[in-house]
């Protein structure tokens, strides 16, 4: 068994901020804009997150003789146009992007449609704070929704995309920490959606073995990763399996308090981690 020390004392809130923490991690009940700024300069080892798309319908699709079907995704991804939803993106990132280690690698879950945001080669978020841009990964569902009559005028939606780069640093390698083998390194993953997986009542719940594949490639035991839009917890689950220390940040206080007993309950299997 790997026993590692990892200095995370360092990191707890220094204001009263509501939080749990314990030798695998923290979460911070609050709001990333106000949290990450307290953290330390090139101090964390990666980036992996599933913040607002801004893709939410602010209503429920009522069709005569059927039940309601809900649209919205939470209050959290509606913004008042969309430049408000682009200066917030803009806000999260630069500040992740500070306080990242340089090499360090981060992946973004994101609309396609908005990709753009961080990677334009003109004048994308990631050219601007300093991110080389890898990858953009699909995630491809078994199970996606179906469609209902009225929408069968499109595709319907069964991937959905992370963005990945790697902060940029004088002299820096961006290289990947473990290339795992060939064909685990193809960019897409084949999962089920919510109805697979799901352990919570969180409307954005990611699956947790997805995380974990990113994570093993990308971070060593011990690392330090953090998650500003924490949801229900599934980067700290993929992190605690895997011996990795995970900070997540989350606004609701519903969510937070569903994510602490999620990773409260769950045990870490190979790896524990000592407090200095
Ligand atoms: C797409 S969900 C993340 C779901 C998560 N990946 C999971 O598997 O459960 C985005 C989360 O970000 C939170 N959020 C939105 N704005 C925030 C902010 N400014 N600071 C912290 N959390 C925020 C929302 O409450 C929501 O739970």
């Amino acid at each position: 068994m790997v026993v590692l020390k990892v200095g995370f004392n360092a990191l707890l809130p220094t204001t009263e901020t509501t939080h749990f923490n314990d030798s695998s991690g923290i979460i911070i009940n609050g709001d990333s804009l106000i949290e990450l700024k307290k953290y330390k300069s090139n101090s964390i080892d990666l980036l992996l997150t599933d913040p607002p798309y801004n893709i939410s319908f602010n209503h429920n699709l009522a069709l005569k003789g059927r039940k309601e079907i809900t649209l919205k995704q939470g209050d959290y991804d509606v913004f008042e146009s969309e430049d408000a939803f682009y200066n917030f993106t803009e806000q999260w990132f630069k500040e992740t992007v500070r306080i990242l280690k340089p090499g360090a690698w981060l992946y973004i879950f994101f609309s396609k449609e908005r990709s753009g945001y961080f990677t334009d080669p003109r004048n994308g978020l990631f050219k601007k704070y300093g991110v080389e841009y890898k990858d953009i990964i699909t995630w491809a569902k078994t199970n996606p929704l179906p469609h209902i009559p009225v929408q069968r005028t499109k595709y319907v939606s069964a991937t959905e995309f992370i963005i990945v780069g790697a902060k940029k640093g004088v002299g820096i390698d961006t290289k990947i920490k473990n290339y795992l083998g060939h064909t685990e390194m193809y960019n897409y993953y084949i999962t089920g959606s919510g109805s697979t997986y799901k352990e919570t009542e969180h409307t954005n719940e990611k699956p947790v073995e997805l995380l974990r594949w990113i994570l093993k490639a990308s971070t060593n035991t011990g690392d330090k990763v953090i998650d500003p839009f924490f949801g229900s917890g599934s980067t700290g689950m993929a992190c605690k399996a895997l011996g990795r220390f995970y900070i997540g940040i989350e606004i609701n206080k519903n969510f937070y308090d569903m994510s602490v007993k999620r990773l409260k309950k769950y045990k870490t299997i190979n790896n524990f981690l000592e407090t200095e």
